[in-house]
């Protein structure tokens, strides 16, 4: 039976360069979407690229039959799925604390957590029934470190770190790895129009002076998603060129007052 990767969120940014890693490494790759379409589109181009089997699947959020509906169709093609990466997150972008609904926050939570659960639990399942298997987690270090205005973001990732313990500690004994990267923040489109200024900061703040591109998080990916992490579990590996190890921003001498 070929290796096979299921990759939410892989339709762009650090989800698709994730979907490319492993279809290098010649894993078989579901891609899944909000859109049907953008997921069949890059099945087709991992496919084409790779000469790997590849499949879209459009998702529906927060919906466990659906889940079940992908996990079923992936075990009638005959696989049983080695690794899932949870990549896609509802990113609770500007959820001011006083004015921000309990059903926006809900939103996020249940998608960060609860969608995740759900398709965690599935793919347990084909992993206990295969014989081991690795879930990785796309997380943040916003889990241990807030950023304004992402009361639910932050909640959301700082619960799916302890819910990766918690299958970690479950899972254990079937083999089956549960860890998570933790990156900081990502040369995404964001960035670059990054509204904070965080740009003009950057040296200020990370040890490193940059940031990651989406293959240090793909790369890290790859480490709990295949046999180099063997004996790791319930671990976390955070890629932020040294943001979250310090404590206040160092300004260079020449911008002093
Ligand atoms: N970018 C950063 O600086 C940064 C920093 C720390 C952590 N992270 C984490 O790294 C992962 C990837 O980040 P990224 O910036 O590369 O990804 P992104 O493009 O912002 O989002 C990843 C995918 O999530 C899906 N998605 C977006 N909004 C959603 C919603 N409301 N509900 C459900 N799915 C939604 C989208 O896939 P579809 O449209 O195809 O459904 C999207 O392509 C995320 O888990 C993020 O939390 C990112």
């Amino acid at each position: 039976m070929k290796q096979s990767v299921l990759v939410t969120g892989a339709t762009a940014n650090t989800g698709k360069v994730i979907a490319e890693k492993f279809a290098k490494e010649g894993y078989d790759v579901f891609v899944c979407s909000r859109s049907g379409e953008k997921a069949a589109a890059v099945a087709e181009e991992l496919q084409n690229t790779y000469g790997i089997f590849a499949k879209g699947y459009e998702t529906k959020i927060f919906d466990e039959n659906d889940v079940i509906r992908i996990f079923d169709d992936i075990r009638s093609m005959g696989y049983l799925l080695d690794c899932l990466v949870l990549c896609a997150a509802n990113l609770g972008i500007r959820q001011e604390f006083f004015s921000v609904s309990v059903n926006a926050f809900m939103e996020v939570v249940n998608t960060n957590i609860g969608w995740n659960f759900m398709l965690a639990r599935q793919a347990a399942m084909q992993m206990k029934e295969k014989g081991g298997g690795s879930i990785v987690f796309i997380n943040s270090n916003t889990a241990y470190r807030a950023i304004p205005d992402r009361v639910a973001y932050s909640a959301s990732k700082a619960g799916a770190l302890g819910m990766m313990r918690a299958m970690a500690l479950d899972l254990g004994k079937y083999h089956i790895r549960v860890n998570a990267v933790l990156p900081g923040m990502i040369k995404t489109d964001r960035w670059e129009n990054n509204d904070n200024n965080c740009r003009q900061a950057l040296s200020n703040y990370t040890p490193l002076q940059d940031i990651a591109d989406f293959e240090d998080i793909a790369n890290a990916a790859w480490y709990f998603g295949s046999e180099l992490s063997k004996n790791a579990t319930g671990a976390e590996l955070t890629v932020d060129g040294g943001n979250m190890i310090q404590l206040y921003p160092v300004i260079p001498e020449n911008r002093r007052n």
